[in-house]
């Protein structure tokens, strides 16, 4: 039976061939499965990341998120920002023994009383509006910023503290209506009539809203598009977009308002050649990271804004709808699922298309409805609050039909410091020694940024060379227009016991009055070796800035900081320089103004001219410095030390000081110090 043999074998072999091929197929098949989900979920990465790559490297650098460290400063975030509820008399009660012990522990060296006013002498004399220097303008704003100043911080001094707020508590509820109303609305025309802008006194709260009707126009031929590539120099590009912001009306004077939401809606001209929604925050005239929705779906692994995504999917004229439907409906029959019903909507505005667009806040952030559907939204940014939002513009190629604004707050804001100040003994600044100190730094501050100032007493401030006052550390303020700020600030001046009132109106052009009253209280208060400036958005490491200066030999001038030469002055745009005020065609080598530091005898020498009214003033402290540092190195030799790491532009690995930094990243940044690491927090 040798066939039979045979065939059983052949039998055996065929079935074992049979088996195999099964087996295969099977793993064929699996591999496809795998394969179409994998190319299912790339699909849409691939587009993004190569759109973004190609045409800004910056934009895909910038985009890509840096969660551990997002997670990390959250998680620092609920530990250290719920500031305790403001509160005079408990924390009275118990401050009391406790700065006792924390005194006696700081330092035993003699104290002195103390001071919140600047000691800087000026008079009617400092001030000469027909000065021949250029700083005609300067004068004569400086003079009027003065006057007025002396007679508002008079009565700010006389207004007894308690009597004034308690007055201010009772009468408030009664007027409510009239000055913090409930809603606002507006017709088109009346818009127009208020220069584009709706006005929000008392600034938003969590769940208010606010409705614009509109319609875009249709696109327009533009030479110099800023938003577009521009391929043919000659040849006009089609641009349709318009703008929506909220804005923070009440600030400095002179200072650009900060864009706390900017919405920017782009229907024709982006350089992707698509609609997109640009959003971003401008916070001190410095622009953040624009996140861009470009008609992808936000990722799921992406941050959600109160649960939604920052970006809706729109239909884009590259999807590839056939394809994409066939290889979901054959995944569908593969897994056994029954199709799924998905209907993508187009973008949200058309050209002279009505559209009804609802703004609103939330508690993590802004979210924005286009008829009746969710579109973006956009986590809240640095230290800005609802109640800072008081005015809404709406710009560009838009027809305003109406705007009506609802929920708003009906409490007047000049109780908002009481959120950010944490009046805990825990933040006073040590008593001052008696005598001299290594190192003095003066902040610049202005007296509205109470949220700024907590975050400095909370981060750096709490450096061990701070607590035992080998160094020392002010805010120097100018006053406020509003008078319940000035209040504030004084209460705030005399718990913290950091802050130095130089008392003129607070004006853009005028912080180099600040400086030199912070060369002042260096010498003559506090009897500084060297004297740094910083500004209440500078985060500085106390003791490596402080090595940078015992580094140049005893007994040397010196001039650190991150330094800038041969810059010449801008001479068109917004914030140009005129001849008159700066008739050179270059500035003098000049420290920038986030961080330098100075010896001792050039803050004397500077105090000295000013006080006999030989000092040239210019509006940018940072390079009025550069010009007397100049004009002091052409008798005594300055020693000047250039180090980037004094950083201008944000934060830098193993940075001295840091810039732009919000209250959130100080914290984080401090954080990150305590456990030895100079890292930044490039989360804003
Ligand atoms: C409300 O304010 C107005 C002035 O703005 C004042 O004339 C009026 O008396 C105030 N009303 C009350 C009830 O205090
Ligand atoms: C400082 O003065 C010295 C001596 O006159 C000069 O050589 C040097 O260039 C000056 N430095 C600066 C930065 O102006």
């Amino acid at each position: 039976m040798k066939r039979g043999k045979s065939e059983t074998r052949l039998d055996k072999f065929d079935m074992f061939t049979s088996l195999s091929r099964q087996r295969s197929i099977q793993i064929l098949i699996g591999v496809g499965i795998m394969y179409m989900l994998l190319v299912t979920l790339e699909i849409p990465f691939v587009f993004n990341t190569r759109l973004s790559g190609g045409v800004s490297q910056e934009a895909a650098a910038t985009t890509l998120p840096r969660r551990s460290e997002l997670q990390s400063e959250e998680d620092l975030q609920d530990k250290d920002a719920p500031s305790r509820p403001f509160n005079w008399v408990n924390s009275a009660e118990t401050t009391h023994s406790e700065q006792q012990q924390q005194q006696a522990a700081a330092s035993s060296r003699p104290v002195k009383a103390l001071q919140i006013v600047s000691s800087l002498r000026f008079d009617a004399e400092t001030f000469d509006p027909s000065r021949k220097d250029g700083s005609v303008e300067l004068h004569r704003s400086a003079k009027s910023a003065w006057e007025v100043g002396r007679k508002v911080w008079e009565e700010v001094e006389s207004s007894e503290e308690g009597a004034v707020l308690e007055g201010d508590k009772k009468k408030k509820p009664l007027n409510q209506s009239e000055s913090c109303p409930h809603s606002i609305t507006l017709s088109g025309s009346q818009f127009l009539k208020g220069g584009k802008v709706v006005e929000l006194p008392c600034g938003l709260t969590l769940g208010s809203h606010i409705t614009v009707v509109g319609k875009p126009r249709a696109a327009h031929p533009e030479m110099e598009p800023k938003i577009a590539l521009v391929r043919d120099p000659d040849e006009p590009v089609m641009v349709s977009q318009f703008i929506m912001e909220l804005q923070g009306l009440n600030t400095v004077e002179g200072e650009d308002p900060p864009r706390i939401l900017h919405f920017n809606p782009r229907l024709k001209g982006d350089w992707s050649g698509r609609p997109v929604i640009e959003q971003n925050t401008c916070y001190r005239m410095q622009w953040g990271v624009a996140s861009r929705c470009e008609g992808w779906k936000s990722k799921a692994d992406d941050e959600t804004v109160d649960g939604q995504v920052k970006c809706e999917k729109w239909i884009r004229d590259d999807d590839d709808h056939s394809e994409e439907s066939k290889s979901t409906w054959w995944l569908n029959r593969l897994i056994g699922r029954t199709k799924k019903v998905t209907f993508d909507w187009p973008f949200a505005f058309a050209e002279e298309k009505l559209f009804v667009l609802t703004l609103s806040a939330g508690l993590e952030g802004y979210h924005v409805n286009v008829d009746g559907r969710h579109i973006t939204s956009f986590p809240y940014r640095t230290g800005f609050t609802l109640e800072e939002a008081t005015g809404l513009t709406v710009n560009g190629d838009v027809d305003v039909h109406s705007v009506f604004a609802a929920s708003l707050p009906t409490t007047h804001p000049s109780t908002a410091p009481q959120k950010h100040l944490e009046m805990s003994s825990r933040w006073k600044a040590p008593p001052l020694p008696e005598g001299p100190v290594d190192l003095f730094i003066g902040i610049l501050s202005a007296g509205n940024h109470f949220a700024e100032r907590m975050a400095v007493r909370k981060s750096w401030m709490q450096h061990r060379l701070i607590k035992s006052s080998n160094v020392v550390a002010r805010f120097f303020v100018a006053l406020h227009a509003r008078k319940e700020v000035n209040l504030e600030l004084k209460k705030e001046a005399e718990f913290f016991g950091d802050i130095v009132i130089v008392p003129y109106m607070d004006n853009y052009d005028l912080v180099v009055l600040k400086t030199v009253a912070i060369c002042e209280y260096g010498i003559r208060t506090v009897r500084a070796k060297y004297i740094m400036k910083g500004d209440d958005d500078t985060f500085i490491r106390v003791d490596t800035v402080l090595n940078e200066a015992n580094k140049v030999p005893e007994g040397r001038n010196l001039y650190i900081g991150n330094i800038n030469y041969y810059h010449k002055p801008m001479r068109y745009g917004k914030w140009a320089v005129t001849y008159e005020e700066w008739p050179e065609e270059d500035y003098p080598p000049y420290a920038n103004g986030p961080g330098y530091i100075l010896s001792s005898d050039l803050a004397h020498f500077i105090v000295s001219k000013f006080e006999s009214h030989k000092l040239r003033l210019f509006k940018m402290e940072d390079v009025s410095m550069g010009m007397w540092v100049e004009q002091f190195n052409s008798s005594k030799p300055v020693e000047y030390v250039h180090s980037l790491k004094f950083c201008q532009f944000g934060c830098i690995e193993g940075y001295y000081t840091a810039h732009y930094q919000s209250p959130r990243q100080m914290l984080c940044l401090w954080n990150n110090l305590r456990q030895g690491r100079p890292h930044c927090c490039n989360v804003r």
